[in-house]
C-alpha cells in the first residue's frame, strides 16, 4: 500500500527539495506551510501554523507518515507537543523528525538543548519514529550569510572553529531513503555531516575560487556580534543563535559522522561541488550601461 506522507517546513531548505523529490518518484506527499502560495503548484499544500492544534489534528487525519521539520523559532517546544499530540491523535504510523547534530536535553548549548527537548517529546510519545541530525547546511551560505558575502567579509562569533557543513539535498536524499520503508528505521537517529569540516576562512576561500572574487572570513567577538545581532528579533532567538556560534567556536560542529556514504553508498556532495552547482548566485552582477 503507497504511505501517504505529509511534510512540514515544506517551503524550507531540507523541506523543499525532500518534496520536490517524493513528487518527481510519484509520492503521495502532501506539504504544509502558513502560506499556500509558497508551495509549488503541482504539489499537494495544506496551510497549517504549528501553533494551530486543532488544524494540525484535521490535517493529519489521513496521513500514514509525517516528515517533521520545524524552524528555529523560542515556541520550538509547544510545536513540538502540538505536533506530536495531533499525530498521536489522527492515528500517524511513523514521525520522522528532523533535528540537529548535538540535539540533546542536556547540551549545555541553548540551542541544541531546545532541539533536544523537542526530539523527546516524540521519543517518549509512544508513536514510531526516527530522528535525522544534520550539521549546518552548506546552503547557510547562500541564506544567512549571503548578504555578508555579496559585501565580500562574513563576520561571524566562532573564532577557528570547524564545521562538517552538510548539503541539504544530501539529507533530503537520505529522508527519501528512509521513507521508502521507514518501519526498518524505527527507533534510530542519524548524524549527518559532510566528508570534512572546514573552518569558515577555508570555506570563504573555496567560495572566492567558484565566485571568482575575493570573499573574507573575519572572526568577531560574541559581544560584538550581539551589538550587531537584528534588532527586530527576540533576546531568546539572539541567544539561541550566539549558542550556536559558541558551540563551533568550542569544536561541537567539527564530528565527521560518515553516515550518508553508509546510507546511501556513496560520498556526500563536497563543499566545492556544492559551490559548483550555486557559483552563479555569488557573482555580482555586472554594471548596467548607463549606471557607471
Ligand atoms: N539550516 C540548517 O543549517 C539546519 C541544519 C541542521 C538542522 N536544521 C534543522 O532544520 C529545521 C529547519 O531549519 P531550516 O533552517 O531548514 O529552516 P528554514 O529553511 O528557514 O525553513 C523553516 C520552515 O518552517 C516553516 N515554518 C516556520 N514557522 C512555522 C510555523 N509557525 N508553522 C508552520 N511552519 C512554519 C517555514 O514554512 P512557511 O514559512 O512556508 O510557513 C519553512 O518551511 C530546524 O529545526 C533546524 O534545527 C537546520
Amino acid at each position: 500500500m503507497e504511505l501517504r506522507i505529509m511534510v512540514t517546513g515544506a517551503t524550507g531548505t531540507m523541506g523543499a527539495e525532500l518534496v520536490r523529490q517524493l513528487h518527481s518518484k510519484s509520492a503521495d506527499v502532501v506539504a504544509v506551510s502558513r502560506d499556500l502560495e509558497r508551495l509549488p503548484k503541482d504539489i499537494k499544500g495544506m496551510q497549517v501554523p504549528l501553533e494551530n492544534r486543532y488544524l494540525l489534528e484535521q490535517a493529519f487525519r489521513d496521513i500514514d507518515v509525517l516528515v517533521f521539520i520545524q524552524p528555529l523559532c523560542e515556541n520550538m517546544i509547544q510545536q513540538a507537543e502540538n505536533v506530536v499530540g495531533a499525530a498521536r491523535a489522527s492515528g500517524v504510523q511513523f514521525v520522522l523528525k528532523v533535528s540537529g547534530l548535538g540535539a540533546s536535553p542536556v547540551s549545555r548549548y541553548l540551542y541544541q538543548r531546545v532541539q533536544g527537548e523537542a526530539d523527546e517529546i516524540l521519543v517518549q510519545s509512544g508513536l514510531r519514529y526516527c530522528l535525522l541530525k544534520p550539521n549546518i547546511y552548506m546552503q547557510c551560505f547562500l541564506k544567512s550569510h549571503y548578504e555578508s558575502l555579496m559585501a565580500g567579509t562574513l563576520y561571524l562569533p566562532q573564532g577557528e572553529g570547524r564545521t562538517s557543513f552538510v548539503d541539504a539535498r544530501d539529507v533530503a536524499d537520505v529522508a527519501a531513503l528512509l521513507l521508502q520503508d521507514p518501519w526498518r528505521h524505527q527507533k534510530r537517529e542519524f548524524v549527518l555531516t559532510g566528508e570534512r569540516a572546514l573552518s569558515n576562512a577555508e570555506a570563504v576561500s573555496i567560495i572566492s575560487h567558484y565566485a571568482r572574487r575575493r570573499v573574507s572570513y573575519v572572526p568577531v567577538t560574541e559581544e560584538a556580534a550581539r551589538k550587531t545581532f537584528n534588532r527586530e528579533a527576540s533576546p531568546w532567538m539572539m541567544e539561541a543563535q550566539m549558542s550556536l556560534h559558541r558551540a563551533t567556536r568550542e569544536g561541537a560542529a567539527a564530528e565527521v559522522s560518515g553516515v550518508i556514504n553508509k546510507l546511501l553508498g556513496r560520498d556526500p556532495r563536497s563543499f566545492e561541488e556544492f559551490c559548483e552547482d550555486m557559483k552563479k548566485a555569488w557573482v555580482l552582477p555586472e554594471p548596467q550601461e548607463g549606471l557607471l
